[in-house]
């Protein structure tokens, strides 16, 4: 392939005993509905999923409410369709009417929505985060060995993403572009790695509950080797 792998990314929610880190996941929510939500839903997430990031539910009724994007609903006695404001049920729009009005406003292109990106394309999460950070100008060297490849208007180059050049202008430009609650200094690499965190819960919230299902299974079955192997030790001891 022309583009380049995934940068290493580590997260706290990595390898077998994994758990998510709640002041990441929170940062990285901030950074989605600050910058990201402008133009991409979570269809699977529900604000009251955020009770699992250590949010209160007043916080999150409030934050519903607040909402940029309003939710569509139908009058039941009229069947006429319009808008209202976000509840807690409600899963996080697609600022949106319909994929047509999406393209419209992206240079033809889709905004995917952003709840399974980090199981849905190849290199996970590290792709994510490599992406996000990954915006820069061709080379000349670039330029000069593939000259067709210039970068179309409305497209931005990013060697990350599979075709080289994304509708997605670069979204994460500027330190201090969100104002961390809790303080943490929101370089561009601090929210894109939050983000991504964030983005790696929306995709397998129930990852810690499979982690410690695991090592539950691993410790039974040593348990039960050991066990096996002293009951044969003990059947065979007679045995010439
Ligand atoms: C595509 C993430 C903000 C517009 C994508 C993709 C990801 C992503 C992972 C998929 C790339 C692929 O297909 O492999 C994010 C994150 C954001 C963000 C984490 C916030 C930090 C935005 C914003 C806009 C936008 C603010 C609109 C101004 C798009 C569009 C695409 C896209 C149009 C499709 C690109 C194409 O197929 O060429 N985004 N995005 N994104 N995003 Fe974003």
């Amino acid at each position: 392939a022309l583009h380049e792998h995934a940068k290493p990314l580590k997260l706290a929610s990595d390898g077998p005993f994994g758990h998510f880190d709640n002041q990441q996941l929170q940062r990285g929510f901030q950074v989605y509905k600050e910058v990201c939500a402008a133009c991409h839903g979570l269809s699977l997430v529900s604000f009251r999923d955020l009770a699992a990031l250590g949010y209160e539910e007043p916080e999150i009724k409030a934050i519903a409410d607040q909402w940029a994007t309003e939710v569509p609903s139908i009058n039941p006695d009229t069947g006429e369709a319009s808008t209202r404001k976000a509840i807690p049920s409600d899963r996080f729009p697609s600022p949106y009417a319909n994929a047509v009005a999406a393209r419209a406003a992206n240079n033809n292109a889709l905004p995917p929505d952003l709840s399974l990106i980090t199981k849905a394309r190849e290199g996970g999460a590290a792709y994510t985060y490599s992406l996000l950070t990954g915006y820069r100008p061709q080379t000349a060297d670039e330029v000069k060995r593939f000259p067709d490849a210039k970068t179309p208007a409305g497209l931005h180059y990013n060697p990350y993403f599979p075709n080289l050049n994304i509708a997605m202008p670069p979204p994460l430009t500027s330190e201090g572009q969100v104002t961390y609650a809790d303080g943490t200094k929101s370089t561009v690499d601090q929210m894109a790695k939050d983000v991504t965190a964030f983005l790696v819960w929306t995709a397998e919230p129930k990852l810690e509950n499979r982690h410690a299902t695991g090592l539950a299974v691993v410790i039974f079955l040593i348990v039960a080797s050991i066990l096996a192997y002293f009951a044969y030790r003990n059947i065979w001891a007679e045995a010439k």
